[in-house]
């Protein structure tokens, strides 16, 4: 019998275009905490007071010190063998490769990923609310020095995320609603696959004729459309779905 793992390297070795939609789950054997189940960020904080542009308003201060303690535990985490393995899918595939990432950590880029976008921004980008000036700055703030001011105007700085009830970079939805019609296989990981847009790639993947295999240890509102369901953390299983794609004998 073959194994969820060699089907799942099967299906890759027959695929044209590879969409990869990753969520927290890729990030959390980097000690990156999820945001939904047992131990998820949204089970200890209300996003309502701490995600949200309203939030930011009222409460600059609360919202910073989240971000900043945030931006703390990504900068002493480092990428794992998952994000590591979906550096040598994007070899594999080349220009037949998108990966789209719900994260906001930066791992996948420290791994060495290329070809992919960030619907939700990036945890260490900034930008004026005041008069629109950004920066990349990966650092932490000292606590007197939040909320962080503008170094151009004074004014208060926001996290380059998407906060609830935002509309996601007009850009990065483009390249990834396109790269989902054009795929075969959408390789989904790590994600509770409930918060849209980005939970819709996969269905518009399947809708133009194409397979799903997702990588998550519970199961989720996908896995029943999955061709393959990997059941496993992907920093485990992901490296020996890439050893297999490359392996001449997928038995051996
Ligand atoms: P969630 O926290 O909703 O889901 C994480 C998923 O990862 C769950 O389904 C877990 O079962 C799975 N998981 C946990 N450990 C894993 C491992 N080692 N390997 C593989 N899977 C594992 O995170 P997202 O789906 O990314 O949005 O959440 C989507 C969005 O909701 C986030 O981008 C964020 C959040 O609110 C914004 O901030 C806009």
């Amino acid at each position: 019998m073959t194994s969820p793992v060699e089907q799942a390297a099967e299906l890759l070795r027959r695929t044209r275009f590879l969409l990869v939609l990753t969520g927290a789950g890729i990030s959390a054997e980097s000690g990156i905490p999820t945001f939904r189940g047992k131990d998820g960020l949204w089970n200890r904080y209300d996003p309502q007071d701490l995600a949200t542009p309203e939030a930011l308003a009222r409460n600059p201060r609360l919202v910073w010190q989240w971000y900043n303690w945030r931006r703390g535990l990504i900068l002493k985490a480092r990428p794992n063998p998952g994000h590591e393995a979906l550096v040598h899918l994007e070899q594999h595939f080349g220009d037949r490769f998108l990966l789209v990432t719900q994260n906001v950590d930066g791992l996948h880029q420290r791994a060495g990923s290329q070809r992919m976008v960030e619907l939700h921004g990036n945890i260490f980008q900034e930008v004026c609310t005041r008069c629109g000036f950004e920066r990349y700055h990966e650092a932490t703030y000292p606590e007197e020095a939040l909320p962080p001011a503008c170094p151009q105007c004074g004014g208060l700085l926001r996290p380059g995320v998407v906060f609830f009830g935002e509309t996601l970079p007009e850009e990065a939805l483009r390249q990834a609603f396109a790269a989902a019609r054009q795929a075969d296989t959408a390789l989904v990981i790590g994600t509770s696959a409930v918060v849209y847009p980005a939970a819709a790639l996969p269905y518009e993947v399947k809708n133009h004729g194409g397979r799903l295999i997702e990588v998550n240890p519970e199961a989720t509102p996908l896995t029943s459309l999955a061709e393959v369901s990997l059941h496993e953390p992907a920093g485990r299983v992901l490296p020996r779905l890439v050893r297999l794609l490359h392996s001449r004998n997928p038995k051996a």
